[in-house]
């Protein structure tokens, strides 16, 4: 008899973007002439940098002869790309990682959600709360929960992200193995200094944890003096891992590209306490269940290094940037207290005591906006919305206009 992973009947019905994919299909089809405006889901909008297209032609064209065309390339990623990265994403910044550090894959999402599996389902998780749903529902899958009670799972330590501690979490008050921090923030667009950081790598260190950092959004760090990795923090590379992505700086969210950092001197432990590097594990388990992402791709993904990929990314996040100093400014206006917006794509909104699925309705349904509800990240989010800066200067400033008709 087949039997199925009965972690599974655990999961809350549909994944949050799924859930809020089928709501805004339905109102379209019952309002098929309401022009609807995504801020929702962070999907960018604008087309891929000029770079990277120029890149990606090329590398298509040398797939049609038999002198320049690639078959399998190696699991890890193509050293061009490898290497690109180490340089600039980590020892131009002060970082010492290594090409042999990076493993190119086609989505932090996949790697964040994938990484659990190197660890047993007896270590105590913590979570900050809201949180990117990927992490605490791939843990569910893996059996490390109780029943999901009171818009909680039994078994996860929960960090509480709230106004009181400007919606960074507060080290955890039990030991915890594994550790899942996001900066900037998804969903609240705050952002961590490097004391924050540092404060969590000597926990880790302490209790012989794991820090998971995803760092997928880094790119909007205006701000020089925080982190855009957990890296350029001493000894976070003996206690953490790290996920970055092409999709929000280089919009490759539907050309996917994005790769993982686990530095050889990242540690876990055996049952018998001794250490076991974690390098090993995960590239052995990449090449098992992953063949690369493929040529043209890791091409098009290179040229954001080059200069002008340099200038044309740096333009499309200042773009977006753009979009979200003016949501923040309109949001103000209105009265609401709200976070992020400065060096991050999100703005997290307090909705003045109303629940937070009702807010999404009646933007919904009033202004035609869509936006994230902050009760799907989490117990900490109920009562919050979610708005996106990734969609035209045009229709950010549109879907300003109506919810401000409707607010004010
Ligand atoms: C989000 O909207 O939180 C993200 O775009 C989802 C993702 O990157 O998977």
């Amino acid at each position: 008899m087949i039997t199925i992973n009965e972690h599974y009947l655990k999961l809350q019905a549909s994944y949050l973007f799924s859930d809020i994919a089928k709501r805004v299909a339905t109102f379209q089809e019952n309002n098929p002439d309401k022009d609807i405006i995504r801020l929702g889901i962070g999907d960018v909008t604008r087309p891929l940098p000029k770079a990277c297209i120029t890149a990606l032609h090329a590398a298509v064209d040398e797939m049609a002869s038999d002198a320049s065309f690639h078959g399998y390339g190696p699991e890890q990623g193509y050293a061009f790309l490898r290497e690109a990265i180490a340089k600039h994403d980590f020892q131009d910044q002060g970082a010492d990682i290594s090409a042999d550090e990076i493993f190119v894959s086609d989505g932090a999402k996949c790697d964040s959600g994938n990484i659990q599996e190197l660890f047993t389902t007896d270590i105590k998780v913590a979570l900050p709360d809201p949180v990117y749903p990927v992490y605490l529902d791939t843990n569910v899958m893996a059996g490390r929960t109780g029943v999901f009670a009171d818009g909680r799972y039994q078994g996860i330590t929960y960090l509480d992200a709230v106004r009181s501690n400007n919606f960074v979490p507060d080290l955890p008050k039990e030991p915890v193995d594994l550790i899942y921090l996001c900066f900037p923030n998804n969903p609240t667009g705050t952002t961590a200094t490097k004391e924050e950081l540092k404060t969590w790598v000597d926990y880790a260190h302490e209790h012989k944890a794991l820090i998971l950092f995803d760092a997928a959004y880094e790119a909007f760090i205006r701000d020089e003096s925080l982190p855009k990795s957990i890296f350029e923090i001493d000894g976070a590379k003996e206690v953490a891992i790290e996920f970055r992505s092409f999709s929000k700086n280089a919009g490759f969210t539907g050309t996917r590209c994005a790769y993982t950092v686990v530095p050889k001197e990242c540690m876990a432990f055996d049952s018998k306490g001794n250490k076991q590097a974690v390098h090993p594990l995960w590239n052995r388990r990449h090449c098992t269940k992953f063949n690369g992402v493929s040529y043209p791709i890791q091409k098009a993904a290179e040229a954001v290094y080059s200069a002008e990929g340099k200038a044309q990314t740096r333009e499309l996040t200042d773009y977006y940037l753009r979009n979200a100093a003016h949501i923040k400014a309109e949001i103000g206006k209105l009265g609401f207290d709200c976070v992020g917006g400065d060096n991050s794509p999100y703005i997290w909104i307090d909705g003045q005591g109303r629940d937070s699925w009702e807010f999404f309705d009646l933007l919904l349904n009033t202004a035609g906006v869509v936006c994230t509800p902050g009760a799907g990240f989490g117990k900490c989010g109920q009562g919050y919305i979610r708005l996106s800066a990734f969609n035209s200067h045009e229709n950010v400033v549109t879907a300003m206009e109506r919810i401000s008709a409707e607010l004010k």
